[in-house]
């Protein structure tokens, strides 16, 4: 099958990349390499069945490379991902994340596409829920607290005019705190790979506010499944699910899990609470079970043992710095 992978080369892309080769499938990774790397891809593209487009998602050789690739699936991961940038520089966050999306569907649609699947986010669309309501589903109202939950949302809004108007099949998974190997340790939001790398350089671990704040973490290769089932099942078109594990876990809880996986580790470092942060989540995946048939197979030891494996390897290898 010839495929097309927005965001390619960054940490959840690439992961798809290399189940898509490895599956037998031609990909075309579109990419300006703005926070993803070439190395991630350095596998998939020795495979032959890669080829790397360094183009923007909302600029004019978008739909060039779309109607050259022909794609029958498209998975959509390219994205301003930082909630901060999003709060300082909205027109941004919003040319890539709601236009980026908007290009990419017309050039889908017209390059005679219709699945595509969409990295949302389950950690902002619906703002910060009331704990009761813990694990929340797809049908929780939304009160979005910051643009990037904003442009997500409108993104799945698009799609979805587009499957009435076009007959596209848009597939949003609205994903949990992914971790695994391959996340930016210097990014924002990575907070195991953080970790990780604090942890190797025998750095402190600074936990903002007092660590009691909950998030729902998901294993990489577990949202590769859900992306893989995106394109592949027929009930997925107009699904909006949430990619999670139903887990609420601290951020202190994570800290001493990761701490059991290492053999090692300092008491954490305490600094003011960062505002605007969610205090509780996670997500009832119940829905993407039904319409996919996705349930999440690795558990938070587990995930952590593989990514702490990975990042322990790739700081030997010099290919991560502290
Ligand atoms: N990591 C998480 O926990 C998480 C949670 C919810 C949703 N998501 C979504 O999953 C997707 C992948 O996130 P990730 O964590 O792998 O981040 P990432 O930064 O590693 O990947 C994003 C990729 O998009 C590319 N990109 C950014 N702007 C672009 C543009 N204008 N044109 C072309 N390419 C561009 C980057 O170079 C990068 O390779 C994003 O859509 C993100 O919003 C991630």
């Amino acid at each position: 099958m010839r495929t097309l992978v927005t965001g390619g080369s960054g940490f959840i892309g690439s992961a798809v990349v290399d189940r898509l080769v490895a599956d037998g499938h031609q990909v075309t990774v579109v990419d300006d390499l703005s926070t993803g790397r070439r190395e991630n891809l350095a596998d998939a593209l020795a495979s032959g069945r890669v080829e790397l487009a360094e183009v923007d998602l909302a600029g004019p050789e978008l739909a060039g490379v779309v109607a050259g690739a022909r794609p029958e699936v498209v998975y959509h991961l390219a994205a301003q991902i930082d909630v901060r940038r999003s709060v300082s520089d909205p027109l941004h966050d919003a040319r890539v994340n709601v236009l980026g999306t908007i290009a990419l569907a017309k050039a889908a649609l017209e390059a005679g596409c219709r699945r595509l699947v969409f990295a949302s986010s389950g950690g902002t669309v619906y703002g910060e829920p009331d704990p009761s309501a813990l694990p929340i589903d797809e049908r929780y109202p939304p009160r979005v607290t910051n643009p990037y939950g904003v442009s997500k949302r409108s993104a799945e809004d698009y799609l979805a005019s587009f499957a009435e108007l076009h007959g596209l099949e848009p597939v949003s998974l609205r994903l949990g705190n992914v971790y695994g190997p391959r996340q930016d340790p210097h990014g924002e939001a990575g907070v195991v790979a953080i970790f990780c790398n604090r942890l190797l350089a025998d750095e402190p671990v600074t936990i903002f506010g007092d660590g009691r704040q909950t998030r729902d973490y998901v294993f990489v290769d577990d949202v590769v499944d859900a992306f893989v089932a995106g394109g592949e099942h027929p009930d997925a078109p107009g699904a909006r699910v949430n990619i999670g594990t139903g887990v609420e876990t601290s951020v202190l809880e994570l800290y001493d899990a990761l701490r059991g996986v290492a053999g090692f580790g300092a008491e954490p470092e305490f600094a003011p609470a960062r505002p605007g942060e969610l205090a509780r989540i996670a997500l009832d995946c119940g829905e993407a079970g039904r319409v996919l048939g996705w349930a999440p197979k690795a558990d938070l030891a587990d995930g952590l043992a593989r990514t702490w494996a990975w990042a322990f390897q790739a700081v030997n290898a010099g290919s991560v710095g502290g």
